[in-house]
């Protein structure tokens, strides 16, 4: 028998991931509540949409009645938590909605998982601890977010543990490094390389486009969250991290070469306000709970690339959408 859960903002990106994987390979029930902002589709759900074991519910996790709503039609033994405002660029220019979710909606889940007995999950980011020129991150390491986005998550996760430490909630923890693959919105660094290599446009690299990230394939991110959920200690952090680091300019002369698009749309703009410069994560804690990265950057990126080639009818919808009024506001010009 599957578990019963309350999956939080299963309609982004990684949340679609874990739902698919916990409703098609492991036979749990999902309920997914999510508020369907510009980053969360019912597409992204496509493959479990008529399944029996799933159920979507439109809500935002702020609205107590909404949460009530989904625990009363799920009865969830956990509650997952995906739901974030995630793309930092917009967090420097529109903060607002970053303090909505992460705090007060957090919060309310919480409350609710308080009331009801739940066990909870709380999806975290490696950007909590800040930038880090050489080693890594350990679960240990101080908490020194940099932009509205990670100080939001920070906040969160503080909340989550007071909830550990004042109530007794049985409470996890799970933070990621920067994830990739399949229905990545497009405003995040890969999906948008790729689409513009695709298109001709020109590839918009930050700075001098030395910063590193520490890329994990979703697939591989989504299971060490399950694995925290079933196997961790309730109070604890878990910091899960992809096999590989990257400096983003490496990232976009891959694409460029797997797409056949040309190294002369590569073009160094201003920096991001703030920008970290290196993020990297130890693992250990949640590969001793059995857990290990299964793909490697070169593969996973290839086969990203692959998907967004074979599936313009979900990114044809986003690319004629809001997304191009962002771009132009982001970008300062019009995509092609
Ligand atoms: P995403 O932007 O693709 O999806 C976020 C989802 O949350 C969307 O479906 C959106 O509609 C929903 N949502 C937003 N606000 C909501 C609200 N108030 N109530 C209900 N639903 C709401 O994000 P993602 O990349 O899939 O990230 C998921 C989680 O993983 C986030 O908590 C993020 O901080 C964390 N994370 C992301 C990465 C990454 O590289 N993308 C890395 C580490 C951790
Ligand atoms: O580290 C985990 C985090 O990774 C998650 O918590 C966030 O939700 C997720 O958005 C991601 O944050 P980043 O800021 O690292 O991701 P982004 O894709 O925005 O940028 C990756 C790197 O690429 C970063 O150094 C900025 C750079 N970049 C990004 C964009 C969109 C560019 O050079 N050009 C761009 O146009």
């Amino acid at each position: 028998m599957g578990m019963k859960l309350l999956v939080c903002g299963g309609a982004g990106f990684i949340g679609s991931t874990y739902a698919r994987q916990r409703v098609l390979e492991h036979g749990d029930e999902v309920t997914v509540l999510d508020k369907l902002t510009y980053a969360g589709r019912e597409e992204n759900l496509r493959e479990v949409a008529e399944h029996p074991s799933f159920r979507f519910m439109r809500g935002a996790i702020e609205d107590p009645a909404a949460v009530s709503a989904a625990i009363a039609g799920g009865s969830p033994e956990a509650i997952v938590n995906f739901a974030a405002e995630t793309h930092v660029d917009r967090s420097i220019s529109e903060p607002d909605a970053f303090v909505a979710t992460h705090a007060l909606g957090t919060y309310v889940l919480l409350e609710a998982a308080r009331e009801h007995g739940l066990r909870y999950l709380q999806v975290s980011t490696d950007e909590v601890y800040g930038s880090i020129e050489q080693g890594t991150f350990t679960e240990d390491s101080p908490l020194r977010p940099s932009s509205p986005y990670s100080a939001t998550k920070a906040g969160a996760d503080l909340l989550v543990q007071a909830y550990v430490h004042t109530y007794g909630l049985p409470a996890l923890i799970c933070r990621g490094s920067n994830n990739y693959g399949p229905y990545q919105y497009p405003e995040k660094l890969i999906p948008l390389m790729i689409l513009n290599a695709l298109h001709g446009d020109s590839l918009p690299v930050y700075g001098d486009g030395m910063q590193v990230r520490n890329w994990i394939h979703c697939s591989d991110f989504a299971r060490a969250i399950a694995h925290v959920l079933e196997r961790g200690v309730p109070g604890e952090v878990y910091n899960a991290g992809g096999p590989d680091e990257q400096p983003n300019i490496e990232v976009v002369r891959r694409i460029v070469a797997l797409t056949g698009a040309s190294d002369a749309q590569i073009e160094h703009v201003t920096d991001r306000p703030g920008h970290d410069r290196r993020y990297s994560l130890s693992s250990q804690k949640v590969r001793a709970l059995g857990w290990s990265p299964q793909v490697r950057f070169d593969d996973g990126l290839e086969r990203t690339v692959a998907w967004y080639r074979e599936n313009s009818w979900w990114w044809e919808p986003i690319r004629s959408g809001e997304y191009r009024a962002y771009y132009e506001r982001q970008y300062g010009r019009a995509l092609s």
